[in-house]
C-alpha cells in the first residue's frame, strides 16, 4: 500500500482520483486541507492539527448494495482508535463519531461502482486530535483532551486500524441510540421518531406515528435523542 502525508491540499478525497483505475490501495494525509469536504455538499473545517486522510480501496466482491461496508469499516477504525487515545466513542448513524456527546470525527465515501459491486471506494475521514475547536462553537471534541497524543501518533493507528479487518457487527457495537426517540429531518420536515435498527444496506428503520419506515442518510438527518 503507497502511503503519501502533504503539507497543505484542497481536499485528499479530491487529491487521491488521480490514482483511480490503478489497482493499488493508496492513502493520502495532509496536515491541513483548504478545502476539505464534508458530506451533503458541507465544507469540513481543516485546519493544523487534525488528522485528515483518505484511503483509495479495492474491495473484492463487494456488491453494490453492501457498499455500506465501507462506512462501516471506516467508523470501526476510527472508533478503535479513538479508544486507543482514552476517549469512549460512539456512532452517530450514519458517519460521524461523537466522544461525549460531540462530534470527534466525520466521514465521506465516494463509491465507484462497476457492474454491480464496489469496484474502489474512496474513503475520507477527518479526525479532530489537536486543532483549535473554537470555529466550531461548541459542538465538536478532540482527542488531546482524553490523552497527550500527537497528530503523527493518531494519524498511525488510523492507518494501522484501516488495514485491519472488520464487520458491520462491530460497527452496531458503536452504535448507542436504537430504541430511543430521536428527532428526524426529512426535507422541511421534523418530526419525532423511534430509532429501531439499522439494516445492513445502511438504512435506519424508524416508527414514527405507528409506522414502520426505512430511510437513507441522504433522505434524513437525526438529531437529539434522548435516554
Ligand atoms: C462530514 O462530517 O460530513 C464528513 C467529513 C469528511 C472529512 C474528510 S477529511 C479527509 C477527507 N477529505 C475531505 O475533503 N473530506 C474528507
Amino acid at each position: 500500500m503507497k502511503i503519501e502525508l502533504l503539507e497543505e491540499v484542497t481536499s485528499t478525497n479530491d487529491f487521491i482520483r488521480q490514482y483511480l483505475g490503478g489497482e493499488e490501495d493508496v492513502i493520502v494525509c495532509a496536515k491541513r486541507q483548504t478545502a476539505g469536504r464534508g458530506t451533503k455538499g458541507r465544507s469540513f473545517l481543516s485546519e493544523e492539527g487534525g488528522v485528515y486522510l483518505t484511503a483509495l480501496l479495492h474491495p473484492k466482491d463487494l456488491a453494490a448494495d453492501r457498499a455500506f461496508l465501507m462506512m462501516a469499516h471506516a467508523a470501526v477504525a476510527v472508533c478503535r482508535t479513538a479508544e486507543a487515545f482514552g476517549a469512549d466513542p460512539e456512532i452517530k448513524w450514519a458517519n460521524d463519531i461523537l466522544a461525549g456527546g460531540r462530534k470527534l470525527s466525520g466521514i465521506l465515501i465516494e463509491n465507484i461502482l462497476s457492474e454491480g459491486k464496489v469496484h474502489a471506494s474512496i474513503v475520507g475521514i477527518g479526525l479532530n486530535v489537536g486543532n483549535d475547536l473554537a470555529a466550531l462553537g461548541g459542538i465538536a471534541a478532540r482527542l488531546c483532551d482524553y490523552s497527550a497524543c500527537t497528530t503523527e501518533e493518531v494519524r498511525s493507528r488510523l492507518i494501522a486500524e484501516l488495514r485491519k479487518k472488520s464487520g458491520f457487527s462491530e460497527y452496531l457495537s458503536y452504535v448507542k441510540f436504537c430504541g430511543r426517540e430521536i428527532s428526524v429531518r426529512e426535507g422541511a420536515r421534523e418530526y419525532p421518531a423511534v430509532a429501531r435498527r439499522i439494516l445492513p444496506d445502511g438504512r435506519l428503520e424508524i416508527e414514527a406515528d405507528g409506522e414502520i419506515r426505512s430511510l437513507s442518510a441522504a433522505e434524513i438527518s437525526i438529531s437529539a435523542w434522548r435516554q
